[in-house]
């Protein structure tokens, strides 16, 4: 079931370094992907069917094909890649774990990348409250440098007959906003202004970084290439599903005996991560769950065997999303939980535009009297009726994210909502309750 690919050698001790990795095939991608055309190594990731594992799931051959190449235009302006490390939702934790255990495999796919898109200049955007993983990945692009992978006329490569392939990486961190996830947000905090979305089209594509054109793709994206470029399109393709191929990182987290990252191809299911994890905690059940972070739509135990890619997930009424596998048995109260979730979306919203800045302080007032049992029944419908005058008519997809837990939470346990208002209280224990170390733990994580 598990095909550790990316993770293969993370239990070495020496994983991170320059060392581990080349003995491993280490750099070895980079040289041949050098001997290919730049269009040819596009065609290949677009064979491979590689989607951004940042949360959309846009082909990423297709990203790159988007960058205008020849010497008119936008097209003449300087290229760059944008590698999205910033990682703030919560319940997602697998950027960070892969950065920490194997940062040159990013390196050596952001140079595959910048190859493939005819581009010098890549930036690693990582958040900046992870300082251990800012300073890993600083001493990893250091030592790429030294190894020559990284500087000057890398492997003596000329692009399209001019010139050498000359590639400069630089580690920014983020000063710690979840909207500097969003990509154009992103683009915007690197200029140096307040990270808030930019309204699209233009698209990066053509007009991102500097009014550039800019690929800004995840981490989990970037670290895949350099496997494809070995194993090939094919082989990276006979794995997943139809239309979700490759191997993943699966973060489990919550309730479970065993939590942590587990690598499978796209479309295995919750119970398969499950049974590998030891299951949940002994004498407990369990009650819900996220595919793919907090911005997905809940799922409960009659979705366990749903396949986890990304046409499965939405079939069942969520979202793959980062593939963050929140579990929450059944001591949790799910008022509190979504309330939990809403707290940290109101906080994060970036006041840009109403509907989110308006809409999600408000859904926290409303959450909260419903949990502390002084709500009433008209409560949940003006909560319903918010979430959908947010739904879709936000700037960008934070808000669309902050009503997932609370739709979906409602249409699951509308019962237990309604328990709050004739209990006059919230009907669980609250010292057996675990749900608040449980939400610390997970958003703690992450943040
Ligand atoms: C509020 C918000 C936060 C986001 N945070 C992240 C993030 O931390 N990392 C990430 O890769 N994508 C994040 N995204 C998605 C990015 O906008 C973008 O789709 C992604 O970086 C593209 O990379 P990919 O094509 O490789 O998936 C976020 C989107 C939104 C709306």
């Amino acid at each position: 079931m598990l095909t550790p690919v990316m993770s293969r050698h993370w239990d070495d001790v020496d994983s991170f370094t320059l060392e581990g990795y080349t003995r491993h095939d280490g750099y070895t991608a980079l040289p041949s992907a050098l001997a290919m055309e730049p269009d040819t190594l596009i065609a290949l990731v677009k064979d491979a069917g590689l989607r951004g594992r940042g949360g959309a799931g846009f082909p990423t051959g297709m990203k790159w094909g988007f960058i205008p190449q020849g010497s008119e235009g936008q097209a003449a302006k300087p290229h760059y890649l944008v590698v999205n490390a910033d990682e703030s939702e919560p319940g997602t934790c697998k950027d960070t774990p892969l950065l920490l255990a194997n940062p040159h495999v990013l390196i050596e796919g952001i140079a595959i990348a910048c190859y493939a898109i005819r581009s010098s200049f890549a930036i690693i955007y990582v958040r900046g409250e992870i300082l251990h993983v800012v300073r890993r990945l600083q001493q990893a692009v250091l030592d790429a440098y030294a190894a020559g992978h990284l500087g000057k006329d890398i492997g003596g490569r000329a692009v399209d007959g001019v010139g050498g392939f000359d590639l400069d990486v630089v580690v920014h961190a983020g000063s710690g906003a979840y909207i500097c996830g969003e990509e154009t947000a992103l683009l915007d905090s690197l200029e140096g202004y307040r990270g808030q979305p930019r309204l699209r089209p233009p698209f990066p594509a053509t007009h991102g970084l500097y009014a550039s054109p800019t690929v800004v793709n995840n981490v989990e994206s970037i670290a895949s290439v350099p496997a494809i470029v070995l194993g090939g399109a094919e082989w990276f393709a006979g794995m997943g599903t139809e239309k979700s191929k490759g191997f993943t990182l699966y973060s489990l987290s919550g309730h479970v005996k065993n939590p942590g990252q587990y690598e499978a191809p796209l479309g295995i299911t919750l119970r398969q991560v499950l049974e590998l994890a030891g299951g949940m905690r002994e004498g407990h059940q369990l009650k819900f769950w996220t595919p793919g972070g907090s911005s997905t739509p809940l799922l409960t135990a009659e979705h366990l065997d749903v396949p986890l890619d990304y046409e499965g997930v939405a079939e069942a009424g969520s979202m793959l999303g980062t593939k963050a596998l929140q579990c929450f048995d059944d001591t949790t109260c799910v008022v509190r939980a979504v309330l939990r979730w809403t707290e940290f979306y109101a906080h994060e919203s970036c006041g840009k535009c109403t509907p989110c800045r308006e809409g999600t302080f408000w859904m926290v007032q409303i959450l909260e009297r419903l949990e502390a049992g002084t709500g009433t029944e008209q409560d949940i419908e003006t909560l319903l009726d918010t979430c959908d005058n947010i739904f879709g008519r936000a700037f960008c997809a934070l808000a669309d994210g902050a009503v997932s837990p609370i739709v979906s939470g409602v249409k699951y346990f509308r019962e237990e909502f309604v328990a709050h208002i004739t209990n006059r209280g919230c009907p669980f224990d609250p010292v057996a309750s675990t749900v608040f170390s449980a939400t610390t733990s997970v958003m703690g994580g992450t943040a």
